[in-house]
């Protein structure tokens, strides 16, 4: 009996053998299917990450805004009249085109007027151009004005107000972002300007310049 009882142990051993072996292939198998979760957490982590990704892209990157053109500076030259409140004089104007966006906006060449209570007294030229990506481009133009008549009140100050607007025309280039080409991804925008200067006639200096945003 006490051999038996010895032998005993010794007969589990192929029994057990053959389930260690279905062990290790379960356990094989949950290492398996572990790493397919982990796998599967990682195509869906990944794939919300693209979604963010995607989403500031055209949120922020693609979204295209108006850009800002107004008069940073105006000097006056050549100022003459006075007699009968008759005066002409050249504007020479530096102009901010302000460019918020992820491409460059290419703008047309286009007239920038000068008028004096509401009658067309000048004119210059912005020349067509190209305001970079997230950046101001800064562009004079000169403005020969001629016969702005004062009006009484205007004469007696010395001061002549002037307003000045230009109406730019152009394009937002976002298919030369970082390099990468787009040709699909251009869009139309203008941009206002709509400025008023205070001219004193006396220092023939533009002493006062404020512009619509
Ligand atoms: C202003 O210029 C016009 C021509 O553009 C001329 O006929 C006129 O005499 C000038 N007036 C003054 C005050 O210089
Ligand atoms: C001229 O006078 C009118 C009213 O008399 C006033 O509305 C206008 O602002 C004045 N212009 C200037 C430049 O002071
Ligand atoms: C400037 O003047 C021209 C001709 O007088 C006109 O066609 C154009 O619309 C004017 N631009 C603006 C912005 O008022």
């Amino acid at each position: 009996m006490d051999e038996k009882a010895e032998i005993a142990p010794v007969n589990l051993y192929p029994r057990s053998t053959d389930g260690l072996e279905s062990a290790t292939m379960s356990y094989d198998d949950e290492i398996r299917r572990k790493k397919r979760r982990k796998r599967l957490v990682y195509i869906a982590a990944f794939a919300v990450f693209q979604t963010v990704v995607i989403l500031v892209f055209a949120l922020v990157v693609m979204r295209v805004r108006a850009p800002e053109v107004e008069i940073d500076s105006a000097a006056v030259e050549e100022l003459s009249g006075g007699a009968s409140s008759h005066y002409n004089m050249t504007i020479v104007a530096r102009l901010k085109i302000k460019n918020k966006n992820f491409g460059d906006y290419k703008y047309e060449r286009t007239a920038m007027n000068i008028s004096h209570g509401g009658v067309t007294v000048g004119e210059g030229v912005i020349l067509n151009g190209k305001a970079e990506a997230r950046d101001t481009e800064t562009v004079q133009v000169t403005a020969r004005v001629s016969s702005v008549v004062a009006s009484s009140n205007e004469t007696s100050s010395g001061i002549l107000v002037l307003e000045s607007k230009a109406a730019l025309r152009g394009k937002v280039h976002l298919m030369k972002m970082w390099g990468i080409h787009f040709p699909m991804m251009k869009k139309r925008k203008g941009a206002q300007m709509n400025c008023v200067m205070e001219i004193n006639l006396a220092s023939r200096v533009v002493q006062d310049m404020d512009c619509d945003d």
